[in-house]
């Protein structure tokens, strides 16, 4: 039986001093994205594809202290105060120069952050203005919202996966769209809810239940500014990213490993 604490997502922010004016919306629920429309310009989606509705209100902010942070449940904000020499690689450096700026960036993570086993794993831009982002390579159709795999372990030990640090380089903000529930959370409430499931340890098999079942559960979607970034539990928690009221293209880099936050309150 999973631990009642590893169910719910917790947000976090780096600093008490950090300006969170606006950052937090919720949307109504979930939809089903049109496979064949691309609907916002992008890729077309993968049937089926869950996204958010696109109605968001303000949400009430709830930081949780950050003594309490937990690489499975927690979501942070955090932000960095030098990024353009990153992004300026990114769009014409090479591969030695990407590295040394990736490097220096992640250098003013660890002003905030513990890290362990934290490999780069590259900037990606996104194009202006999508509901979502993430494309399956293998089809070049997005997926919507979904819980990544790549540490491969069954829904039953995806508290224990990695997480990721993801800081936004601009020149736009860029949307983090998650889930209030983790996996565990999500297959609790359709144990309690009689709801079967073909294959248990299977993400997908869970995800589609969830939205069938649950089509109402709100999403949150974090705003961060360039130079801001998160945390986040994407083994553990159905997420994707958005560039909605961007009219740029969005860069953003991002590392993957074992990604705390200090117990430190800086001002
Ligand atoms: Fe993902």
């Amino acid at each position: 039986m999973p631990e009642p604490d590893n169910y719910g997502i917790k947000l976090f922010r780096s600093s008490p001093s950090l300006g969170v004016d606006k950052c937090l919306h919720i949307s109504s629920g979930l939809r089903l994205a049109s496979p064949i429309a691309t609907e916002d310009g992008g890729a077309p989606f993968a049937s089926p594809a869950f996204i958010p509705t696109p109605e968001w209100r303000a949400a009430p902010l709830q930081w949780w202290p950050m003594r309490e942070f937990s690489p499975a449940t927690g979501i942070a904000l955090i932000r960095i105060p030098n990024w353009g020499a990153l992004r300026t690689a990114a769009l014409g450096g090479d591969k030695t120069t990407i590295d040394r700026a990736a490097e220096a960036v992640l250098g003013q993570v660890s002003e905030w952050c513990g890290l362990r086993d934290v490999v780069f794993s590259g900037v990606t831009s996104h194009r202006q203005d999508l509901a979502t982002v993430t494309v399956d390579t293998k089809t070049s159709q997005r997926i919507g919202l979904h819980i990544d795999s790549w540490d491969r372990l069954p829904n039953s030990r995806r508290h224990l996966a990695t997480n990721r640090v993801c800081i936004n380089l601009g020149p736009e903000p860029r949307h983090f769209l998650f889930l209030g529930v983790t996996v565990q959370g999500m297959r609790s409430r359709l144990a309690l809810a009689g709801i079967p499931l073909a294959a248990p340890d299977d993400s997908k098999s869970v995800l589609d239940a969830f939205f069938h079942r649950y089509p109402d559960e709100p999403v949150w979607r974090l705003t961060l500014r360039k130079g801001e970034g998160y945390i986040a539990p994407t083994e553990n928690v159905v997420h994707d990213a958005s560039t909605v009221g961007s009219s740029d293209p969005v860069y953003c880099a991002t590392w993957r490993g074992r990604i705390g936050l200090l117990p430190i309150r800086r001002g």
